[in-house]
């Protein structure tokens, strides 16, 4: 995907974000998993400090991405790591729908709400099945997503539909002398649960714009029914439901769903289309 070509500005853009990573880790702290599986894990920003935690609790890491440049500099990234590490955890090209572990995981999560991306519900699916394949009797399958803005979703049925342009990033590296605003505006389209997204980027060095670039991209709206939909008819137990990192109870004022399938330990049976 396009979105996805500038790994380094991903890492910017993604500056001082570390309450999910917190969640992440401390989940695999208390489940204490052997291996963890990262769906769609990028430049590795939770992959990497997971592989540190797997060094000290002793449970193996993988991270599975799609696009190449993502995960070169995860890999350039992972030289950093402590030996340790480096010895926990292994960086692979792959599609989520269709990859095949050599082994069961215990532990598979899909962070940062890339579960969106797919827009078919064949897709979903897939990974879901995927997941299931992949997960030992008993193990865990962790997906989230922004809960859909009601009031942005009532404004797409005005007419014209009425847009939101919100900056929603504004980061400095400074390291680089680098600040990077980035603009949003999300267009729904209701009938779809689909939300066109459109991100402007401009690029400042000591005050003057140096580079300015768009994005334009669709995603997938999830409603919380649907999602416990899509756990309970791939064969999971839905263990838990948070509306945030913090581990908060699932309400209409959440931003986030988060949501923890559970393999059954037997009995478990896939459903087939
Ligand atoms: C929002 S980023 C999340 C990266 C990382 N998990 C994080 O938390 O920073 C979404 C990632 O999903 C990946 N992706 C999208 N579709 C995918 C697919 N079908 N299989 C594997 N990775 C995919 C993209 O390449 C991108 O790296």
């Amino acid at each position: 995907m396009q979105l996805y070509r500038r790994p380094d500005e991903y890492d910017l853009e993604h500056t001082g974000d570390d309450a999910d990573l917190k969640f992440y880790v401390g989940l695999a702290t208390r489940l204490k998993p052997k291996s963890v599986l990262e769906l769609a894990c990028g430049t590795g920003r939770i992959t990497l400090p997971m592989a540190e935690e797997g060094a000290r609790s002793g449970f193996s890491v993988v991270g599975l991405d799609s696009e190449a440049t993502m995960l070169k500099l995860a890999r350039d990234k992972a030289r950093s790591l402590s030996t340790a590490a480096r010895k926990r955890i292994r960086l692979v090209q792959g599609d989520m729908r269709k990859w095949h572990g050599r082994e069961p995981f215990e532990l598979i999560i899909v962070p940062c709400s890339s579960i969106t991306h797919l827009l078919e519900m064949r897709d979903q699916l897939e990974v879901w099945r995927r997941a299931f394949q992949n997960l030992a009797p008993g193990g865990r399958f962790v997906v989230e997503a922004p809960m859909p803005n009601f009031s942005a979703y009532a404004d797409s049925f005005t007419n014209p539909p009425r847009i939101l342009v919100e900056i929603d990033r504004d980061v400095t590296d400074p390291k680089r002398n680098v600040r990077l605003v980035r603009r949003r505006t999300v267009t729904y389209l209701p009938d779809e649960q689909r939300a066109q997204i459109r991100f402007l980027y401009e690029k400042y060095r000591r005050k003057s714009l140096v580079e300015s670039y768009i994005d334009d991209f669709e995603s997938h709206v999830y409603f919380p029914r649907e999602l416990r939909l899509l756990f309970l008819h791939t064969g999971f137990e839905i263990e838990d439901v948070f509306g945030d990192y913090n581990r908060k109870p699932l309400s209409a004022k959440s931003e986030q769903m988060i949501m923890v399938g559970r393999k059954p330990i037997s009995g478990g049976k896939i459903q087939e289309p």
